[in-house]
């Protein structure tokens, strides 16, 4: 299964990509989490790429689909994945679409999930993120039992430098510009599948189950 998760920050998308992964038995690929990666290890990349990510800007396209085109090709990823964060512009997309037709596959589903405003601020203000096994909590929603502790590996919580709420209104203007268009595109290739994303975690990963499956 190829599938695609589409929504703006703070939406859901790692924490539901997560869901599958364990699910399916497919890899999630997370552009921002390799960025990330990038960006703490000090690569090249990692030093190109810093200033767009802590200001809530999107990367240049050309270096994140080199990217996706190397990962997809990689051997766990012959029976599916699911990327979290990718495509994010047309030119991403329309370059996956490309990619993909080259290697004979295609994308199975586009999930899309719908969450408004207000919830996607209070969502990654409040988030702490575990810094060995990627855990999330929320300082009211799901707080940790210790305070700054994961509660099931015992990594330190850490909140992510574009989740301050100036940088957070950027990114949601962005998504707004840039990636929503792609909501168009894959529907009208018949993919879409919208999800309310709203609800608790567990309700929204059965509607996406049934939508997928
Ligand atoms: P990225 O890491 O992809 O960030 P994002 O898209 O902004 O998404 P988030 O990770 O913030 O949110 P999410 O939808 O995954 O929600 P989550 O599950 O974490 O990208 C970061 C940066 O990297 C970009 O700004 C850009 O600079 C760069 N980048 C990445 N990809 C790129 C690309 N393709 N092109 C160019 N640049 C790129 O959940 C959020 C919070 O909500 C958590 O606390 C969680 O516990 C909580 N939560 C989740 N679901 C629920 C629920 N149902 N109810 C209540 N709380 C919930």
């Amino acid at each position: 299964m190829r599938l695609i998760l589409l929504g703006p920050p703070g939406a859901g998308k790692g924490t539901q990509a997560k869901l599958l992964k364990e699910k399916y038995g497919i890899p999630q690929i997370s552009t921002g989490d390799i960025l990330r990666k990038a960006v703490k290890d000090q690569t090249a990349v990692g030093i190109e790429v810093q200033a767009f990510m802590q200001a809530g800007n999107l990367v240049p396209d050309e270096l994140v689909i080199n990217l996706i085109k190397e990962r997809i090709k990689e051997g766990d990823c012959s029976g599916g994945f699911i990327l979290d964060g990718f495509p994010r512009t047309q030119i991403q997309a329309a370059k996956l679409t490309e990619t993909l037709g080259t290697m004979g596959i295609e994308i199975d589903a586009v999930v899309e999930f719908s969450v408004d405003n207000k919830a996607l601020v209070d969502r990654l203000t409040g988030r702490w993120t575990c810094t060995e096994c990627g855990e999330m909590f929320h300082e009211s929603a799901r707080k940790s039992r210790v305070d700054g502790i994961c509660d099931h590996c015992g990594g330190a919580l850490f909140q992510r430098d574009d989740d301050k709420r100036e940088t957070i209104i950027n990114r949601l203007e962005i998504y707004k510009q840039e990636t929503q268009p792609l909501i168009k595109y894959y529907k009208q290739q018949g993919r879409l599948k919208t999800v309310e994303g709203q609800g608790d975690v567990h309700e929204v990963f059965s509607q996406v189950c049934s939508l997928i499956t």
